[in-house]
């Protein structure tokens, strides 16, 4: 097959789009695109405009959040018979540069279905801060999660009972030490979007998506409220038995967490065509010595990068994102 031209414009606005569906701390969306028409690379920079100096001191959450933007750059290339060829960190001396994505053509190359399936999944996908029912996750929907994520060069693991309390209890603990240090809230304060600001904001959490107060139950759901009144909010029972899961990767460093990102991107869209919702706790990862505490007990490795929930349950609804004319620029 001939070397087909991008339509450059479409297709690449197209592809932005989807990559900047992921998720991401505080969805506070910390990437800048630059697409290289002549070369068709894609470059993914970190903006440390969007960085929380607070609870992601070492720009950890801001590279899972990346790197999950990257999965879906992957999956949304597949999708239109591009072949994605990813660089994590290209350049050693510019850190902030995180990938380079080369969109190569099919040309005597297979599509990639396992990624181009997931497509649908993008979109669907939200974080859903609402209780979920007290049902198991059926062996072969772990399996396949499971193998999402060592696709990616991560461990997803469900840990046992004694061990998800350990994790429980650090969440708790993160939380409690939250609301007593005013300048640890203070990310969140500028990253959450209350009243009218709520529809209209670009980024961030806005209120509809906080899901209800916790009256009770033992699911780890961040209060984005804090102590702030939010409307038509509602108080209820969550979960008392939920279903964890812990992502980790071998190592801890920058290229680490972009692998965990795409990890955790491809175990999320793997659970949304599986009907399962979804939500994601950062809270006690966002301190290393935390983080070695969170690990499995057994086999005492990994570094654990995230704390998953899964169950049956409503869906969150679909959060903003910035116009990608704002975040891409093509030269
Ligand atoms: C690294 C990272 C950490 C996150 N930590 C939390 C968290 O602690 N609590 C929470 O409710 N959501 C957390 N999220 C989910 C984001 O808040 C969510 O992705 C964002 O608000 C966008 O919403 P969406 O996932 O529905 O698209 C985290 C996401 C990422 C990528």
């Amino acid at each position: 097959m001939a070397s087909r031209q991008l339509d450059d414009e479409k297709t690449v606005t197209g592809l932005v789009a989807d990559a900047a569906a992921a998720p991401s701390m505080h969805n506070a969306q910390p990437w800048r695109f630059r697409y290289l028409t002549g070369e068709r690379v894609l470059l993914l920079r970190a903006d440390p405009e969007r960085a929380m100096p607070r609870s992601d001191p070492d720009n950890r959450a801001l590279h899972i959040g990346c790197g999950a933007a990257v999965f879906n750059l992957r999956v949304a290339a597949a999708h239109v018979d591009l072949v994605p060829e990813v660089r994590l960190l290209p350049e050693p001396q510019d850190p902030l540069l995180l990938a380079a994505v080369h969109l190569a053509d099919e040309a005597g190359r297979q599509r990639d279905e396992d990624l181009a399936r997931l497509h649908p999944a993008i979109r669907e996908r939200h974080t859903s801060r609402h209780p979920f029912a007290e049902k198991e996750v059926p062996e072969d929907v772990r399996a396949t999660l499971q193998d999402a994520a060592e696709r990616e060069g991560a461990v997803l693991l469900f840990p046992g009972a004694w061990h998800a309390e350990t994790v429980l209890d650090l969440i708790h603990d993160a939380e409690s030490r939250d609301t007593l240090d005013a300048e640890a809230s203070e990310d969140l304060v500028r990253w959450t979007r209350l009243g009218p600001e709520a529809d209209t904001a670009v980024d961030g959490v806005p209120e509809y998506a906080f899901g209800p107060r916790k009256r009770d139950g033992k699911a780890p759901v961040r209060d984005f409220a804090g102590r702030r009144p939010v409307a038509d909010r509602g108080t209820t029972t969550f979960e008392h038995t939920p279903h964890l899961a812990l992502l980790s990767t071998p190592g801890d460093g920058p290229a680490d967490w972009l692998r965990a990102g795409q990890a955790l991107e491809r175990v999320l869209l793997e659970a949304t065509l599986a009907d399962l919702a979804t939500s994601l706790t950062s809270h006690a990862l966002e301190d290393r010595a935390l983080r070695l505490l969170a690990r499995d007990p057994a086999s005492g490795t990994g570094q654990v990068q995230m704390v998953l929930r899964l169950g049956y349950g409503p869906k969150g609804p679909a959060t903003p994102r910035r116009p990608v004319r704002d975040v891409l620029e093509i030269v």
